[in-house]
């Protein structure tokens, strides 16, 4: 088990840019420090702890694709520092790619069955991807490798699809981006492999519960930190925990930008208006909140090996609420 100086030296480190810092928001102040425990002596359950396996070769996308700036510099040009508040004709694009990832993730599991790889599932999602015209969002975005994230069990977030076939039992996270017309729409859901234990069941299920929740209070005027603290509380009261240090984000032509959003009770300030577009993605750990980043820069896992789950879609302000526009 790494130290908690280690694990911040990583986040501090990561090259991903939306793995943020939770020290200004948090009420804890502390990365969650004093909240971790909630569950940390019961059984975790029954499942296999994951460590990366053999990550194949970078897939090509054909020339043809429209491709955001960083698939060749791995540099993604810097978002809106101010939220952005989206036109008609932008509603329009993201509508487009919210609709196209979101129809992705959803032949996703067809695909899945103990026995397969997550390369072989990269693959196929890649072909679906490029088949529609459309660029795979996390395709060298700060150099990651692949084109979707898919994280088992014990990885958070961020776990590269490797060559490690999937087991009955695992559950996992699929995390489909893609850049259509020049507008990235981000979903993710989580998938189980065969026969899943219980504990692992409920997990998936409060996870699920979280975001629903948090998009059902979406609406002009709410503060962004409802929904951190509708999440965090809905979590604890199920006795899992919300690891702080992912955020959603808000999405347009660039993939990650203002807002943060905040999935643990925080005071962050600011309102939503209608025209504006983010993401809500939860992760829920059984045990502590405190993650371990990989030496391949990129996969996140929990440092007692406790499972996690995300769920995530990109939603839109409306003059009267809010449309999920990854459904
Ligand atoms: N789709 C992830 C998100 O929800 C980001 C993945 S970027 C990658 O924000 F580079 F890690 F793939
Ligand atoms: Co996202
Ligand atoms: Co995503």
């Amino acid at each position: 088990m790494q130290s908690a100086k280690c694990i911040l030296q990583a986040t501090r480190s990561s090259k991903a840019c939306f793995l943020k810092l939770f020290e200004t928001v948090s009420k804890t102040g502390n990365l969650g420090i004093s909240r971790f425990l909630y569950n940390y002596n019961k059984s975790f359950g029954k499942y296999d702890v994951v460590r990366p396996w053999a990550v194949s070769k970078k897939a090509d996308v054909p020339a043809y694709i429209p491709q955001p700036s960083y698939s060749q510099s791995s540099i993604p040009e810097e978002g809106p520092m101010t939220v952005e508040i989206k036109d008609t004709y932008q509603i329009e694009c993201m509508r487009h790619s919210c609709n196209l990832a979101s129809h992705i993730l959803h032949q996703v599991d067809r695909i899945i069955k103990p026995g397969i790889t997550t390369d072989s599932l990269d693959k196929q999602v890649h072909d679906m991807i490029i088949s529609n015209g459309a660029y795979p969002s996390p395709l060298n975005y700060c150099g990651f490798p692949k084109s979707i994230c898919t994280s088992v069990n014990n990885v958070a977030c961020h776990g590269i699809p490797d060559s490690r076939p999937l087991q009955e039992g695992d559950i996992l996270n699929v995390d489909v981006t893609v850049y259509l017309n020049g507008y990235h729409g981000d979903c993710s859901a989580m998938f189980q492999v065969g026969e899943v234990d219980e504990e692992g069941k409920r997990l998936i299920a409060v996870t699920e519960l979280c975001l629903k929740s948090a998009i059902e209070i979406c609406q002009p005027n709410e503060y962004f930190c409802s929904i951190g603290n509708v999440i965090e509380e809905i979590a604890n009261k199920h006795n899992f925990n919300v690891i702080p240090v992912f955020v959603g984000h808000g999405i347009g032509t660039y993939f990650h930008g203002a807002p943060d959003i905040f999935h643990c009770a925080n005071d962050y300030s600011g309102k939503m208006k209608a025209g504006m577009t983010f993401t809500i993605e939860p992760v829920l750990s059984q045990g502590m909140t405190q993650i371990e980043i990989l030496n391949d820069g990129w996969t996140a896992c929990t440092v007692d090996n406790s499972r996690t789950a995300q769920v995530e879609h990109t939603v839109l302000i409306t003059d009267t609420g809010c449309e999920i526009l990854t459904l």
